[in-house]
């Protein structure tokens, strides 16, 4: 797919940077919005626009909605609204900082920062506690396929979808478990990645199976560890060329369907939650004409 953000569909870097952003009082932001995307690439700055911002410009697109809220017993699933996304990637920290501190200017007039979540891969790409994440994502065209929107409009197609959410994980109470115990959280083996037929209907995997859905509920994920001074746990990112894929496998794992909640919020558990519209690239650039920029 030439026109999607190169960093949705490649591999995860050794580090990033998640940037979040509000929008200032009574100013417009098409100016400094324009002024990104002549600097973003879409492989080391994936660039995506919530609904806050796109509310605030008073333009559409088609398919991007609220994050869903969910609260029930022992899940507690919040939706933080944003109104532009970065995710800075690099294999180089220093790199990343740098460039973390020329957005902020460029997007200062209008934009101020919500957050920032430093990230990076660990090992070969396993989650903190130890599994390898990732290992059922779609490949090759079957990842465009999932991920990115085929649409001949100009400015749309090539687009994607993103949800994402940070966790915190407590890794003392996971650490504490039996490895049995473990496992059978996730519904793999975490010494050789091997799906676990007999684990239980709340195993992770279990829940989130991308064929039991119907449709099947494919989408790519792009999640990276994450931690500060006192915390970790995981930036869940995963890119569809819709939302409905995302929205059908986190209604499974709160339990929505059966009652029976995803093991995984045993350990951990997100603090924010937002849907961001990613728009194509053009000429190595970020594409904002679906919003007539
Ligand atoms: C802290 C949160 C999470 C952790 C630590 C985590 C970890 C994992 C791990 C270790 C696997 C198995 C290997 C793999 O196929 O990647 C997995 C699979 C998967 N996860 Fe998560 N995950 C988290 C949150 C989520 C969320 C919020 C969703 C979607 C709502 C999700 C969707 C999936 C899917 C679709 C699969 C593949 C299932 C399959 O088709 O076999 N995960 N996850």
């Amino acid at each position: 797919m030439q026109d999607a953000q190169p960093g949705i569909l490649a591999p995860i870097p050794r580090h990033a940077r998640y940037l979040t952003f509000g929008l200032k009082q009574g100013v417009r932001p098409e100016a400094a919005l324009r002024a990104l995307a002549a600097i973003a690439d879409g492989e080391s700055c994936v660039v995506g626009l919530g609904a806050v911002l796109l509310f605030a410009l008073q333009k559409r697109i088609e398919g991007l909605r609220p994050f869903p809220h969910h609260k029930r017993p022992g899940v507690d699933v919040p939706s933080t609204p944003a109104a532009l996304w970065c995710w800075l990637r690099g294999e180089e920290r220093g790199d990343i900082v740098l460039r973390t501190r020329e957005i902020e200017k460029i997007l200062a007039p209008a934009f101020e920062t919500s957050g920032v979540i430093d990230a990076f891969k660990h090992g070969s790409g396993r989650d903190l506690t130890g599994y390898e994440d990732g290992t059922e994502n779609p490949k090759g065209k079957k990842a465009v396929e999932a991920a990115i929107v085929n649409d001949k409009r100009a400015g749309f197609g090539g687009s994607s979808f993103a949800a994402v959410q940070q966790w915190v994980h407590d890794l003392d109470k996971f650490a504490a478990l039996p490895r049995k115990k473990q496992d059978d959280t996730i519904g793999r083996r975490k010494s050789d990645n091997k799906e676990l037929g007999s684990a239980p209907p709340s195993a992770h995997v279990k829940r989130t199976a991308q064929e039991s859905f119907s449709p099947e509920a494919f989408v790519l994920r792009r999640s990276m560890p994450w931690a500060d001074a006192t915390r970790a746990g995981l930036v869940f990112v995963a890119f569809g060329r819709s939302l409905d894929a995302f929205e059908a496998q986190l209604k499974r794992m709160v339990g929505a369907e059966d009652g029976t909640a995803d093991a995984l919020f045993s350990l951990t558990r997100p603090v924010t939650g937002v849907y961001l519209w990613c728009p194509p690239v053009k000429k190595g650039r970020i594409d904002l004409r679906a919003i007539g920029l």
